[in-house]
């Protein structure tokens, strides 16, 4: 396993993990994702996040460190940004491999590393700006960042170098492949990267929009010359890039998705479907680009991050049983779990029998505070004029999304 020099002083362990296991239970990651655990040698020696206890992950860390030198019993702190069990899983073991390490975390880091693993000792609450002084010139500050991306997290600055180690923050799915910092991969492949941190950022990140905001403010006066996160590359060419991105996602939580539609629809026998032909007429003569998922058969994971950063929608689906078609009102209670507001939507679909979607939608959107263009129903197939008016609704999405 390679180990990435930073400076002289600082390394980054990437491990790569390809598994068909959902991420956090939900999310698939079919071209993996990364989680990069970051060495600082001072006098004292630090390592910063660790990896899950899964997928060989340790092993490879192991036999990282051991390649520059380092094995388990000169580790001296071991810094803990977050504690969710993808960067902590190998705790236990790293504890009775290395008792004598104190274990760096939050005040509510502390108190997760007591519930998760039941360690007691060893183990140091830093406050908000407080530092720890490794010597040889390093040292690390360590700065609350709660919800990024859950109440205990914060992030950790090595001054003498401009480095933040900011865990989820600034992360993203996707393995890297053999090779670490922004500038070896080229411009395909961070088409690739963007997508897939649009995707991390949606799925995992997207309900803290607003501590998003916050963190990146608290850090805005730090020289930062790279960004080391514990998903994704490490940024030293162009670290605005990163934190821009990072701004423009959480900006879509207050609307300002782009100038785009999401399809979103499912079709009983078609006759939804017919209807959204029409509309997609109507979006494609105004140029709107837009995406377009069937439910239940696409990933909620890829909806969402279509969802999230389109400022247009348009939830096609027809009447089931008196209600919305089951697929998607799961997709709405995901849209309700991850706060994706303030929507510009339109509505559509047929009813065979009775209605019923229709009560069901209006309720969802007021819900997330969506501006909806209105609801169209129809009965069975669509009419000649149906489809006429649908093309027209479609026209007039585009247009409230291009202005
Ligand atoms: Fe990568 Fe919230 O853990």
């Amino acid at each position: 396993m390679k180990v990435y020099a930073i400076s002289d002083a600082l390394f980054c362990i990437p491990i790569d993990v390809h598994t068909t296991e959902l991420f956090e239970g939900i999310w698939p990651i079919p071209q993996g994702v990364s989680l990069n655990t970051y060495l600082v040698k001072g006098e004292k020696i630090a390592l910063i996040d660790l990896v899950q206890d899964r997928h060989e992950a340790s092993y490879h860390v192991e036999e990282a460190l051991v390649s520059i030198g380092i094995d388990f019993s000169k580790i001296d702190y071991l810094v803990l940004n977050h504690l969710e069990p993808d960067h902590t899983g190998w705790l236990r073991e790293f504890r009775e491999r290395n008792p004598k390490a104190e274990i760096v975390a939050t005040a509510k880091g502390v108190n997760l590393v007591k519930s998760f693993y039941k360690i007691d000792a060893g183990l140091r609450a830093v406050k908000d700006g407080e530092s720890l002084d490794l010597g040889n010139g390093k040292s690390l500050t360590f700065f609350e960042t709660p919800n990024i991306h859950w109440p205990e997290t914060m992030v950790t600055w090595e001054s003498s170098t401009g480095t933040l180690f900011s865990c989820d923050a600034f992360g993203s799915f996707g393995a890297l492949g053999g090779r670490l910092f922004d500038d070896e991969f080229n411009e395909t492949e961070h088409a690739f990267f963007e997508k897939e941190t649009l995707r991390y950022y949606a799925n995992i990140v997207a309900s803290f929009s607003a501590f998003v905001e916050k963190g990146i403010q608290k850090i805005s006066g730090l020289p930062i010359t790279a960004i080391a996160p514990s998903h994704g590359m490490v940024w030293r060419r162009n670290v605005t890039a990163i934190i821009d991105r990072y701004l423009d996602y959480a900006s879509y939580s207050k609307g300002l998705g782009k100038k785009e539609i999401a399809l979103v629809w499912g079709s009983m026998y078609g006759n939804t479907r017919k209807g959204l032909d029409a509309v997609i007429k109507g979006i494609e003569s105004e140029g709107v680009p837009y995406t377009i998922h069937q439910v239940p058969d696409d990933n909620i994971s890829y909806i969402l991050a279509d969802v999230f950063k389109s400022a247009g929608i348009v939830i096609a689906a027809p009447t089931y049983e008196y209600a919305m078609f089951p697929p998607m009102a799961y997709a709405f209670d995901i849209f309700r779990r991850k706060h994706i507001n303030h929507k510009t939507v339109l509505h559509i679909g047929s009813w065979g029998w009775v209605g019923g979607a229709k009560k069901e939608y209006e309720k969802a959107v007021a819900d997330l505070k969506w501006n909806s263009l209105g609801s169209f129903e129809w009965v069975g197939s669509p009419t000649v004029k149906d489809l006429t008016d649908l093309e027209a609704q479609g026209r007039e999405l585009a247009k409230a999304v291009k202005v």
